[in-house]
């Protein structure tokens, strides 16, 4: 996934994060030159090999990074800390993907979006079958990538509601599959505001983050 934009994926996706952010997945940092908006971006990266391939797109870059070492299904950040989580093709290699994603309802600010682009299992039958059928082989030499994890149900069952949802074939790539969107967490409590009505939160955010506060 080294394509620059990737026909304007990376920076429609890395374009609607703002305020303090957590890549997870970050591999070698091809999403950094599309970030506009972030003040602070953690970059979660359980192999260190392939995080120093980027060092000098992190060299380089607009932005502090701050590099962990470490698996989306354990994240080193304090309950609420983070403003959006960005994901670019990550959740089909993730060991327990569930557990990842509860990860980041936890982490996320009640006011905190989960920004992503990934593939997973497609809506033709036929084309599903074969996903099932080789992905127990195919994930053995591909850095454990599974062809058929059903995306939008997997985000849904962890905690989140989406704003927007896009689900669709790649084209000429008929084993590929995607779903784009953006989800928030379903709040437990009262205060179920839309999304959107909580601006002011957010740039306080961006003004002075502080870790470790609630939002
Ligand atoms: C297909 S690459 C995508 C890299 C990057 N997001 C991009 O868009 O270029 C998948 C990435 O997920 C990482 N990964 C694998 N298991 C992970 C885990 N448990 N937690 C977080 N990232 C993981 C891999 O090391 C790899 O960098």
């Amino acid at each position: 996934m080294g394509c620059p934009d990737c026909n304007g994926t990376r920076s429609d996706i890395a374009g609607k994060a703002s305020g303090v952010v957590l890549e997870i997945g970050f591999g070698s940092g091809y999403n950094l030159p599309f970030y506009k908006n972030v003040k602070k971006l953690y970059a979660l990266e359980p192999s260190q090999e392939i995080y120093d391939l980027g060092k000098d797109r992190v060299a380089s870059a607009a932005l502090p990074v701050e590099y962990f070492k470490s698996s989306a299904e354990d994240i080193p950040l304090p309950d609420h800390s983070v403003d959006d989580v960005v994901s670019t093709w990550v959740l089909c290699s993730i060991p327990d993907a569930k557990k990842a994603l509860k990860e980041i309802a936890r982490i996320l600010k009640p006011s905190g979006r989960f920004i992503f682009v990934e593939h997973g299992l497609t809506q033709n039958r036929f084309m599903a079958m074969i996903q099932r059928l080789i992905t127990p082989v195919t994930s053995k030499f591909t850095g454990n990538c599974h062809l058929d994890r059903k995306i939008d149900d997997l985000i849904a069952e962890s905690g989140f509601r989406f704003e927007s949802l896009e689900k669709f074939p790649e084209s000429g790539r008929p084993l590929m599959f995607s779903y784009r969107g953006v989800a928030v967490v379903r709040l437990p409590y009262s205060d179920d505001r839309p999304h959107g009505d909580h601006g002011d939160e957010r740039a306080g955010a961006l003004e002075e983050p502080e870790l470790g506060r609630a939002a």
